[in-house]
């Protein structure tokens, strides 16, 4: 797709119901990222989500996926200890997980991890910029690669990705110029989030696009629903025909001994 300059649409996906709707809508790529944690569990970060949460929702993801390709996020301490853990737990995602693919955070500290990976024929994406797993490093969630030493670095770590084998790359809340100087220097596609318009492919997360989840909005993400207030105006009209005895209705009742009343 990138050879061909076809963007490659990517959202988040965290359970089966979902995923068959985005899949059904034309996504290329679901990603079952760590963000579950936040948007799933309620969590502050993504540090908590553990690998047997990240197997459980792949799984349920993977299996609603007819034809969008599944990636798969490696949580926190699951690879970055060593090249041999960082297999194993890529290999659970994949064979209980059934995801075609991984994901992991960071760029020259992780080479070794993602070669070992790769070579064992587990596709492995990488994801650069702002990687929230690294938040208590960090301590902020601002926009990453502005001075001139971090723009050197981040685009040495892609290409140091991209020669370990990695198939892609996630650039996450970088200034667009640098998006656009690494996805034209890179052979593999970047996906962006937060990084402009010149990457080969955007990814969002689901909540986020559908105005569910409310509780930060980064300026990067377009809402292109309100379903936080839709679902919430809902659930208030169904207590209140609730309580006024208005459902269910007669023609939502069963009567005694209709034979083939279902
Ligand atoms: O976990 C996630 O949702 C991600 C995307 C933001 C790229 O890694």
């Amino acid at each position: 797709m990138k050879r061909d300059g076809t963007r490659i649409a990517v959202l988040t996906a965290y359970d089966h119901l979902l995923a068959s709707l985005l899949d059904t809508a034309g996504l290329d790529v679901l990603l079952v990222g760590d963000s579950l944690a936040n948007v799933v569990q309620g969590e502050d970060t993504t540090v908590p989500v553990t690998m047997d949460q990240m197997v459980y929702h792949c799984r349920i993801v993977a299996s609603a996926a007819r034809r969008a390709f599944v990636v798969g996020d490696m949580p926190f301490l699951s690879y970055q200890t060593n090249a041999e853990d960082a297999l194993r737990n890529a290999g659970r995602l994949m064979k209980e997980g059934r995801v075609e693919a991984v994901k992991l955070e960071g760029g020259r500290e992780v080479a070794q991890q993602v070669r070992r990976i790769a070579e064992a024929g587990v596709p492995v994406m990488g994801h650069l910029g702002l990687t929230p797993q690294s938040i208590h490093q960090f301590g902020t969630y601002r926009v990453r690669g502005r001075q001139t030493e971090d723009r050197q670095r981040l685009l040495e770590d892609a290409h140091i990705l991209q020669d370990s084998g990695a198939f892609g790359v996630v650039l996450e809340k970088i200034p667009s110029d640098l998006a656009a100087e690494v996805t034209a220097a890179l052979e593999i596609p970047t996906i962006g989030i937060g990084a402009g318009p010149h990457c080969d492919g955007q990814v969002l997360v689901t909540h986020d696009m559908l105005g569910m989840f409310e509780r930060f909005r980064p300026r990067f993400v377009r809402r292109y629903r309100e379903l936080a207030a839709e679902i919430r105006g809902a659930g208030a009209e169904y207590v209140q025909d609730v309580r006024a005895g208005r459902f269910p209705a007669l023609e939502e009742s069963y009567r005694g001994a209709a034979p083939k009343d279902s």
